[in-house]
C-alpha cells in the first residue's frame, strides 16, 4: 500500500491502442448504454437535440443510479444535410436549426444494470434557440445589448459547469455565425446561462457579470472566504484567460438565492507575463473609463477590453477545471496552427496563497499534446475525486481524415493523466471514438461508477446522406448521442 501510494495512481483500466474503428471503442470489462440520441423522444414528445456536448449529472436523493442529467446541444454544421433537404424555405430551416440547439433535460435511472430514459418525466425538457430567458447583471437594459432585459434563446450551447446550489451552467460558445444568419441581435449571446433542471417552470437567466465572449465552460470553486470564483476560457486563436469572483460570500443555506452572487463581482483576465489577474472593471481599471460609458458595455466587449488591459494571447484556451486534491486550475489549449501548435498542451495554474481569488499566479505546462505523449488537441477536462485528469480530445475531423501530423492518434480518444506521482503528466487512452467524432462533455456519477459522455458530430465529414462515414449508433445515419460508460 505505502509503495502504490508513493508511486501514485496508475490507471484503472487495461489502456487502448488507438484506432479508426467506427465505434466507441472501450478498455475490457468496460461497457456503455446509449441514453438518448438525436431525434428521441426524451420522455415528454419533446425531441433530443442535435450535436449534443456539456452532460451534466443531478442525483436524486443522492443516488448515483437516478437523476437528472442536463445535456448541451451546440451547433448543427455540416449535420444540416440530415436534418433537412436543400429544397426547405429558408424560415422553415431556420426554426428546425433552433429547435436542435440549446439543452435537454432528461431524468435517467438505472434499471436492470442499464441506464435508461424516464419516460413521462416530470421533469423532461428542452430549452432550445427560442426559449425566452433573463439578462442579469451590469448590462441587463444596458444600450449595449439594446436596452432590453430579457433575450430569445440560448445556442452555440458547448461545455459549462454546475453551481453549488445544482444548476447547470451552460456556456454559448460560436453564436456569431447563426446569430447573423437567423438576423438575431449578436450581442444577446455569448454568455453563461443558468437552468434550473429541478423546475420546469424556471426561466433561464443569462449572467452579463461573467462577460461576453466564446464561452468554452465556467468551473466554480471558493476562495479562502468562501466567495464564488468561476474559472473560464475563450476557445478562439489568440484569446484569454479569464475569471470571475462574487462580491458576497457563498452560503448553503440560502440555496438558489446564491444565484445573485452571480450579478455582481469582478471579472478578471489573465496576463501570464506578469502573473497578474486585471480586474475588467471600470471603477478598478481606469483605461476603461477612457473607452467605455458603462460596466455592461465592457462586459458585452469584453475581448476589446481584456485586449486594452494587456491580457496574454492563448493558443485557444479550452475547457479549465478546478482539481479537488490540490486546488490548481488546469486550463487547456487546445492547438493553434497559426502559430504552428498543432498538438496542444494543458497548463497548471497556481494561485498565490492557494487562494482562488488571489489577483496574482504562477503557472507551469502540466502535460503536452503530441505523438510521444499520444494524445493531440486536448479540449474538455475532468477530474475524478483522486485528482485524475480525464480528457476528451479533438482534433477536427477533415484534418482526421488526412496524412498530416496527426496522423497516429486515428480517431479522437479520452485520456486518463494522473496529477502527482510516478506517472504524472502521463496520458493512458481509456476510449476511442466514432468516425469523424469528438467525445465531450465527460461527467462522473457521486460514485464514478458511470462515466457520462456525448458522443458528437460523428460521420461530420459526410457529403452524401445515403452514404454517410459513419453509421454509430445504430447502423443506419450517423447520430450524435449521449452515452452511459459503466464497468468501473
Ligand atoms: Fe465547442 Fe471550444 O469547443
Ligand atoms: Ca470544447
Ligand atoms: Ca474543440
Ligand atoms: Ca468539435
Amino acid at each position: 500500500e505505502t509503495l502504490i501510494q508513493k508511486s501514485g495512481p496508475t490507471p484503472p483500466f487495461h489502456p487502448i491502442q488507438p484506432t479508426d474503428k467506427d465505434d466507441l471503442v472501450l478498455p475490457r470489462g468496460f461497457t456503455y448504454d446509449v441514453i438518448a440520441a438525436w431525434g428521441d423522444d426524451i420522455g415528454n414528445g419533446e425531441k433530443f437535440g442535435y450535436n449534443c456536448d456539456l452532460t451534466v449529472y443531478f442525483p436524486i436523493n443522492r443516488s448515483s443510479s437516478h437523476g437528472l442529467l442536463w445535456v448541451n446541444h451546440e451547433y448543427i454544421g455540416s449535420g444540416s444535410i440530415f436534418l433537412y433537404d436543400a429544397s426547405t424555405p429558408e424560415a422553415k430551416k431556420f426554426e428546425i436549426e433552433q429547435y436542435n440547439l440549446g439543452g435537454s433535460i432528461l431524468e435517467i435511472k438505472m434499471e436492470k444494470g442499464k441506464w435508461q430514459l424516464v419516460k413521462n418525466s416530470r421533469y423532461a425538457r428542452r430549452i432550445t434557440a427560442n426559449t425566452m430567458m433573463d439578462l442579469t447583471g451590469p448590462a441587463r437594459g444596458d444600450a449595449a445589448v439594446g436596452s432590453v432585459t430579457e433575450v430569445k434563446g440560448t445556442f452555440a450551447n458547448c461545455s459549462g459547469g454546475r453551481t453549488l446550489w445544482d444548476t447547470v451552467l451552460t456556456c454559448e460558445e460560436n453564436f456569431e455565425e447563426d446569430a447573423k444568419r437567423w438576423g438575431r441581435n449578436t450581442t444577446h449571446y455569448g454568455w453563461v446561462v443558468e437552468v434550473d433542471p429541478f423546475n420546469p417552470q424556471s426561466k433561464p437567466k443569462k449572467h452579463t457579470a461573467l462577460g461576453r465572449f466564446s464561452h468554452e465552460n465556467a468551473a466554480m470553486t471558493l476562495s479562502k472566504n468562501k466567495r464564488l470564483v468561476i474559472y473560464m476560457g475563450d476557445d478562439s486563436n489568440d484569446q484569454y484567460f479569464y475569471k470571475y469572483v462574487s462580491d458576497e460570500a457563498y452560503r448553503p443555506e440560502l440555496g438558489h438565492q446564491n444565484s445573485k452572487l452571480l450579478e455582481k463581482g469582478t471579472l478578471y483576465v489573465a496576463n501570464l507575463e506578469k502573473g497578474e489577474w486585471l480586474p475588467l472593471d471600470i471603477n478598478k481599471s481606469p483605461q476603461l473609463k477612457e473607452k467605455y460609458k458603462t460596466q455592461g458595455e465592457v462586459l458585452v466587449n469584453c475581448r476589446d477590453a481584456a485586449k486594452l488591459l494587456g491580457a496574454t494571447p492563448m493558443d485557444r484556451p479550452e475547457d479549465v477545471e478546478v482539481n479537488p486534491v490540490d486546488g490548481h486550475a488546469y486550463l487547456a489549449l487546445t492547438n493553434n496552427t497559426k502559430h504552428g501548435n498543432f498538438y496542444g498542451q494543458i497548463l497548471r495554474f497556481k494561485e498565490k496563497n492557494n487562494d482562488p481569488a488571489s489577483e496574482r499566479f504562477e503557472f507551469e505546462v502540466f502535460a503536452v499534446g503530441g505523438p510521444q505523449s499520444g494524445f493531440a488537441c486536448p479540449d474538455n477536462l475532468l477530474f475524478d475525486r483522486k485528482g485524475n485528469l480525464w480528457v476528451c480530445c479533438d482534433i477536427s475531423s477533415n484534418k482526421l481524415n488526412q496524412d498530416n501530423v496527426y496522423k497516429s492518434f486515428k480517431n479522437n480518444g479520452i485520456f486518463f493523466i494522473p496529477t502527482y506521482g510516478k506517472h504524472e503528466g502521463e496520458a493512458f487512452q481509456f476510449a476511442s471514438g466514432p468516425r469523424e467524432c469528438e467525445m465531450t462533455g465527460p461527467w462522473f456519477t457521486p460514485d464514478e461508477k458511470t462515466l457520462f459522455i456525448a458522443v458528437q458530430h460523428p460521420g461530420e465529414e459526410t457529403t452524401d446522406p445515403k452514404n454517410p462515414t459513419s453509421r454509430w449508433p445504430h447502423g443506419d445515419i450517423p447520430r450524435p448521442a449521449v452515452v452511459a460508460i459503466r464497468g468501473f
